[in-house]
């Protein structure tokens, strides 16, 4: 198996999350963004963690390469049909580090954001002097959301067409690696989601009067 059930999960729980902030936030309602925003942080803080401690493919040691591997990669890209990466090709790695990188600070900016009305994030009172700065970064880099998912969507779309490759269908079964060790730690992954998911929006609690 390619992608472990923790990472798989991880996957689907963060594209409904990442959807309903976004579209929650532009909208402002606050109560939900502030939902679907702290469930996206717990999702990007166990993907993290996973990314040291769980599955070969989820690992950053194992797909995080210099600029010579991405090379060697564009320049073997032609005798690549059906023979998928068994995990992030180089290239697709660096968009897998942009799009945590991404939602990993807007989620964190957005625990001192406020809306200058009503709304205080649950972080504000430790650090208020963080707020505005926090705040202005929230909205400036929320403007990258759709560009990062744009591009994301049209590589897969070019690995479907031109390369032929099933990464869609594998994201969803975990696919198919004879070669590959059997996932080990599944259990350990699905709790140690959970305890992120929880934990982060547990920190809705902090939020004062709304
Ligand atoms: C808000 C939208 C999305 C975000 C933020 C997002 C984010 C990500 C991230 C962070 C990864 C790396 C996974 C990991 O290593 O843990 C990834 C991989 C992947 N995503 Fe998404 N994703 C989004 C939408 C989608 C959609 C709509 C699809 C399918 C139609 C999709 C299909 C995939 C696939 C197939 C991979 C694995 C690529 C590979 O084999 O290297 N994603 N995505
Ligand atoms: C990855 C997670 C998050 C994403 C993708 C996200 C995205 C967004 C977007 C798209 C907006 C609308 C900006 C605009 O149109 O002006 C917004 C605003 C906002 N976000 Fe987030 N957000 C996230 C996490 C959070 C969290 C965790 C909180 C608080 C706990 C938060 C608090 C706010 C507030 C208060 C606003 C309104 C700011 C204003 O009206 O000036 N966000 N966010």
């Amino acid at each position: 198996m390619i992608w472990d059930l923790p990472t798989r999960l991880f996957h689907w729980s963060f594209v409904i999350c990442i959807i309903g902030a976004f579209l929650t936030g532009r909208e402002g309602n606050l109560f939900w963004h502030e939902i679907f925003g702290l469930a996206a942080l717990g999702l990007f803080i166990f993907r993290i963690i996973w990314g040291f401690v769980g599955h070969a493919s989820a690992r950053f040691a194992n797909f995080v390469v210099g600029p010579r591997h991405i090379w060697q990669y564009l320049t073997d890209l032609r005798h690549r049909r059906d023979d998928p990466y068994p995990g992030h090709n180089p290239l697709g790695a660096l968009s897998v580090l942009a799009l945590l990188a991404l939602m990993g600070t807007l989620g964190l900016t957005g625990l001192w954001t406020g809306d200058d009305i009503l709304y205080e994030g649950p972080l504000t009172f430790l650090a208020p002097n963080w707020a505005g700065v926090a705040g202005r970064w929230h909205i400036l880099l929320q403007q990258l959301i759709l560009p990062l998912v744009g591009l994301h969507l049209a590589a897969l779309l070019a690995h479907h067409f031109f390369l032929r490759e099933r990464l869609v269908r594998r994201m969803i079964t975990g696919g198919k690696d004879d070669t590959a060790a059997k996932p080990t730690r599944t259990r350990l992954g699905l709790a140690l989601l959970a305890i992120c998911v929880g934990g982060a929006l547990s920190l809705a609690t902090l939020t004062p009067n709304y």
